[in-house]
């Protein structure tokens, strides 16, 4: 019996929400990684009997750069690997054909991927309610699929799959949005933001500030105060959003995408 490993990078929860749903959908025994709070820092190999679920944010067009770094521990034997971009409904860009990439080089095949809608995690009024209830129908319907793909793995194997996105894409383009969280006089200094902070920006002494060099603005501290304390702010981020959540008003649809099966030659 196969295991599923369903690794995830989750600020803000809602990428973790549509890995587990998808997962659960699968139907396989799981093992899962959380590398928010247990950043992956060692070898970590996937049997070919066995089965990959990644679901990533989306930052810029790609994935987070520290998951770039620990999706390099990752060693396949051929493993099925089914993916799952989360974005906020401005666009996925580079975000999967990104994934896949890295994947092969660490010896996966990608048998499914997909694009799929949770509310923006810096402009919170863009979409909203995602994932929605059609979101998760669409999610069920991708579990299945790939449940049919993953039952014919010993007779055919599968073509190399087709992604979108920009051939000799360069991911350090992305620099990071130039809004980052801070803390506001309600904070309580329980250190809650310091010890979640993946790129470690927040000094657990100081924890109102947040070093701005450091900082990816991932929103994971904002998730973690008790008190509410922590935002983004500014009359730039007040203005950004403004323009932003106009021109990501219209709701888009998750793409999914497969592998053909080979064929027999
Ligand atoms: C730094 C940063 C950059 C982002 N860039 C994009 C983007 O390029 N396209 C998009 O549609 N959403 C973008 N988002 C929104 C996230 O992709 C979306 O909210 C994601 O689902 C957050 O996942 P989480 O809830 O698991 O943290 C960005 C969010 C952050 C924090």
């Amino acid at each position: 019996m196969s295991v599923l490993h369903t690794i995830y990078f989750s600020a803000k929860g809602t990428t973790k929400t549509c890995a587990a749903y998808i997962g659960q959908h699968l139907g396989l025994e799981t093992r899962t990684y959380d590398w928010l709070r247990c950043p992956c820092s060692d070898t970590l190999e996937i049997s070919g009997k066995d089965v990959l679920l990644l679901a990533m944010p989306v930052y810029g067009g790609y994935i987070p750069h520290i998951c770039t770094e620990m999706m390099g521990y990752l060693r396949g034997e051929q493993t099925p690997a089914i993916l799952a971009a989360v974005y906020g409904n401005r666009h996925y860009d580079n975000a999967l054909l990104q994934m896949k990439d890295i994947l092969i080089r660490q010896g996966f095949v990608v048998i499914a991927a997909g694009a799929f809608l949770a509310q923006h995690s810096i402009f919170p009024s863009v979409a909203a309610q995602r994932p929605d209830e059609k979101d998760r129908a669409v999610m069920a319907e991708f579990a299945a699929t790939c449940k049919d793909l993953l039952a014919g793995r010993d007779e055919e194997g599968w073509d190399e799959i087709t992604l979108p996105g920009t051939a000799g894409y360069d991911a350090s383009f992305f620099r990071g949005v130039p809004f980052r969280p801070g803390g506001d006089r309600t904070c309580i200094s329980c250190g809650a933001c310091a010890a979640i902070c993946p790129c470690h920006a927040i000094d657990p002494a100081n924890p109102r500030e947040t070093d701005q060099n450091l900082c990816m603005s991932c929103g994971a501290c904002i998730a973690a105060c008790p008190a509410g304390a922590r935002n983004y702010h500014g009359a730039a981020y007040k203005a950004a959003g403004l323009v932003f959540s106009q021109k990501c008003a219209a709701y888009r649809t998750p793409e999914l995408f497969y592998a053909g099966k080979k064929e027999e030659k």
